[in-house]
């Protein structure tokens, strides 16, 4: 069955930036001008998702409003002849269909993503991380639709992540298949780095089987106190295969400070107006 539609869990309290997460989405903070959210929705889009479900916390009026018309700006910039700007307004919110749901407790991602059971039914899906964000030559979820095409399975997006890093991750039990695929033999969520299984972590892709739904409704808090979906794919590896796949392109973690401020460089660096000033600055302050 073809993955047509895509879960944004959107619901998290972002805790790692505040204050600027205080009365805004962390998803909303933009990576030079654009919020993280708009590159994840285009991701899907260009990977051939149709519909996408956005799940919203407390927050969330600017995601809704990001998404959708904007009657008095695009009024504005028709009558100041500001084409390019009114092409690039409305093309956002004609990039996709795009749903919203509430979670009204932030108790996990797992948690989160039960709230779309409605909305996915019986189909195999695609949950996509605002934390993490991908430059590749293929859309990363693209990547991972190629690979469920083929073994018909949930897929989970998979990299390698430096030993020290493993604790901030769910980490897969690899046993390879082919080249960049690999069978989950077993998952734990942020292990201890001595503890842990492997250095293969699983970053903010996933398509998952509808199974999953009825595994969530009986999956217990496990770390932090959260619903885990690391804990209930571990169950869902019981009853069906899953697979991992280690997409290509460099992955950037933008929920935390780090990881955000390497995107915006990058990105920034690739913006042919930025570039030169930009790359004129740092050269600067490198060399001071
Ligand atoms: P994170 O744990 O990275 O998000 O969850 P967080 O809790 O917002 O971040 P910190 O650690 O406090 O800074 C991964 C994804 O799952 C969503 C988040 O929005 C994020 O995209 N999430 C998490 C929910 O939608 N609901 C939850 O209850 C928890």
């Amino acid at each position: 069955m073809r993955v047509k539609k895509a879960i944004i869990p959107a619901a998290g309290l972002g805790t790692r930036f505040l204050p600027a997460t205080k009365s805004q989405p962390k998803e909303m903070l933009p990576i030079v001008d654009k919020p993280t959210i708009q590159y994840i929705v285009e991701e899907a889009v260009s990977s051939g998702i149709e519909q996408i479900l956005i799940i919203t916390g407390r927050n969330k009026k600017s995601i809704e409003d990001h998404f959708d018309k904007s009657v008095e700006l695009e009024k504005e910039l028709e009558e100041k002849n500001k084409e390019d700007l009114l092409e690039l307004v409305r093309g956002i919110s004609s990039l996709a269909e795009v749903y919203y749901i509430r979670q009204k407790e932030p108790k996990g991602l797992g948690h989160a993503i039960y709230c779309a059971k409605t909305f996915v039914g019986n189909e195999p899906f695609a949950v996509m991380l605002g934390d993490d964000i991908v430059d590749s030559s293929k859309p990363c979820l693209r990547q991972l639709l190629d690979c469920y095409s083929e073994y018909k399975t949930s897929i989970l997006g998979v990299q390698q992540v430096p030993q020290e890093d493993v604790s901030k991750y769910g980490i897969v039990t690899p046993l390879k298949i082919e080249e960049n695929v690999y069978k989950v033999k077993d998952l734990v969520e942020k292990p201890k780095m001595e503890e842990s299984p492997s250095n293969i972590a699983i970053l903010g892709r996933y398509i998952i089987t509808p199974k999953i739904f009825e595994i969530l409704e009986h999956t217990a808090p496990g770390v932090n106190g959260e619903i885990q979906l690391t804990d209930a794919l571990r169950l869902l590896m019981k009853e069906e295969a899953i697979y991992a796949y280690s997409f290509e392109g460099h992955r950037y973690d933008v929920g935390d400070k780090l990881g955000y401020l390497q995107a915006t460089v990058d990105y920034a660096l690739k913006r042919p107006e930025l570039k030169d000033g930009f790359m004129e600055y740092l050269k600067k302050i490198v060399h001071e």
